[in-house]
């Protein structure tokens, strides 16, 4: 699978066990996030592909019907893919597998959200911003331990608040640590929201010893 995914590796510094697995929204690609993750933690490795759906020619992650509307089977088959290019990768160029944390924008968050949901215990934690409920689990993932950070925008048009809100219940009824943070924003980064983020990973990397 990891010869599947276009993606970009950047090791880390040396002794950094950290790996960032950037996720872009729609119309980015493995290069679009990089200057998030060195604002983010510098001194991290990053791992980034590029989502393999093309909608109009831009990449995603998994196929929409609509905006907003998500076609379930296949968000389900391109998760266990992403799961898979992930696992693959941590082999590749031997990355620590209990460091791994997703940083998603929009469609690259919501596929995070559901890797954490479908499989939980791939990754540390992750940092959604403008996450929505990608799709309802069966089973209420396992995920205590998991530290999950929401980043809202309050105007946003295409994520309303209540279904931010229930992405949040739902990673905390499987004992994550959630943090919900709502910005004067709409899908547009707020000022000040990527400092934030950089704290609260800090923060995650103090409770994790
Ligand atoms: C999605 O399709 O994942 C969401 O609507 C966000 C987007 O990519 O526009």
């Amino acid at each position: 699978m990891i010869e599947s995914f276009v993606h970009r590796f950047v090791p880390g510094a040396p002794g950094d066990p950290r790996t960032l697995l950037l996720l872009h929204g729609t119309g980015g690609n493995e290069d679009s996030m990089l200057p998030l993750a060195a604002a983010l933690a510098p001194g991290a490795a990053v791992l980034s592909p590029r989502g393999r759906v093309l909608e109009r020619g831009m990449p995603r992650f998994f196929r929409r019907l609509a905006e907003g509307v998500f076609d379930i089977p296949d968000l389900i088959a391109r998760t266990g893919e992403l799961a898979t290019f992930v696992e693959e990768a941590v082999a590749r160029y031997r990355l620590d597998s209990d460091a791994v944390t997703a940083v998603g924008f929009s469609n690259g968050a919501n596929i995070a959200a559901s890797l954490l949901l479908l499989r939980p215990g791939l990754l540390k934690g992750a940092v959604l911003f403008r996450a929505m409920v990608p799709l309802e689990p069966e089973q209420r993932p396992e995920l205590s331990g998991t530290r999950v950070l929401l980043s809202e925008g309050r105007f946003d048009p295409l994520v309303p608040l209540s279904n931010a809100e229930r992405l949040a219940e739902l990673f905390g009824s499987g004992g994550a640590n959630v943090t919900l943070n709502w910005w004067d924003a709409g899908h547009e980064f707020a000022r000040g929201e990527v400092e934030r983020a950089a704290e609260w990973l800090e923060g995650a990397e103090r409770v994790a010893g």
